[in-house]
């Protein structure tokens, strides 16, 4: 009976990461800033940057030609690469836009994409484009509606994709659920992936007054494949997530929780505005590694938590360890 029952284990636990993409390690956001950095640091014997894989955002490609293009090519042939979308619009009522979606296929095969992602929510309805990721209602007819939409979309594409949680500031009185509740199910159902945004969490959690780790620890493991961490601004109150700082020590902190929870996980840092050069996102990028390597070693623990919150971490420089 034992046998059986760990028979059984096994091949769930097989299913389970075959569902998954392979994982690329630690990655960055590609940057128009950055676009000729990334290229001289690449000799034809191996990269120079500590960088295992890019992700870009799908609509600065959507176009026929252009420099853009032209480096995103280039930068393909020498990275892998995930493309992370902003305007397929998986919550509106009306249809998909099929022209997008046929726009996104095709550049996922010019540039051998191995996944693409895009967010929970909707931007916009009846023609009008609200210019930012607004939350759905966590109701059961808003997972039937998004559920087959995913379903679609997958359908088109192929493959899997991913579906990240948003930040959010309002909440509806129509929700039936959590919004953990609300991202697992969905994900189920349509047999997605997840793009879990550890930074988003926290901001929903400081806004909404939850506690992020019961949104962390609630998530299905075996849809997670990638993780998403960026800054936000604090306002006291709330917090807004804009991507223009470097991330906090709470928000590390979380993701040192995260990792002793999920594991390897596909990793990237956000930075949208405020860009600083390569090298200071190449620090953030190893501290995520170190956390990683650390709390994969020994488990989290309230030591290493202090350190980073100290600040410490911070000043490290690319290949240093975090002493601890
Ligand atoms: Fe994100």
């Amino acid at each position: 009976m034992a046998k059986l029952f760990l028979l059984q284990v096994n091949i769930i636990g097989m299913m389970d990461n075959s569902k998954k993409y392979q994982n690329m390690g630690f990655g960055l956001g590609l940057r128009k800033e950055h676009y000729q950095d990334v290229l001289d640091s690449f000799p034809a014997e191996g990269s120079s940057l500590n960088i295992d894989w890019f992700e870009i955002l799908t609509e600065n490609y959507l176009v026929a030609g252009g420099k853009p293009l032209y480096f995103l090519d280039k930068i393909a042939e020498r990275y892998p690469m995930a493309m992370h979308g902003v305007s397929m619009n998986i919550g509106n009522t009306g249809a998909l836009d099929k022209d997008y979606l046929k726009q996104v296929k095709s550049l996922k095969n010019r540039i051998n994409a191995h996944w693409l992602s895009d967010h929970l929510c909707w931007t916009g309805t009846n023609g009008t484009n609200a210019h930012d990721l607004l939350p759905l209602p966590y109701t059961e007819e808003a997972i039937k509606h998004v559920v087959e939409r995913i379903q679609q979309v997958q359908d088109f594409l192929g493959g899997r994709m991913l579906i990240e949680n948003v930040s959010s500031y309002v909440s509806y009185k129509q929700s039936e659920m959590t919004e953990w509740e609300f991202l697992s199910e969905i994900a189920h159902r349509a047999d997605c992936l997840l793009l879990l945004d550890i930074n988003n969490i926290y901001v929903s959690a400081v806004n909404h007054e939850f506690d992020p780790l019961d949104y962390l620890l609630s998530v299905p493991k075996e849809r997670v494949q990638q993780f998403h961490l960026a800054g936000h601004s604090d306002y006291g109150d709330y917090v807004i997530d804009t991507h223009d700082m470097p991330v906090c020590d709470a928000v590390w902190s979380l993701y040192a929780r995260a990792v002793e929870h999920f594991g390897d996980i596909t990793f990237m840092i956000e930075r949208d505005d405020n860009i600083p050069p390569l090298e200071t996102l190449l620090m953030e990028l190893n501290l995520a590694r170190e956390i990683s390597h650390r709390v994969k070693q020994t488990g989290y623990d309230v030591e290493l938590v202090q350190k980073i919150q100290s600040g410490l971490a911070h000043k490290l420089s690319p290949g240093q360890e975090i002493p601890v």
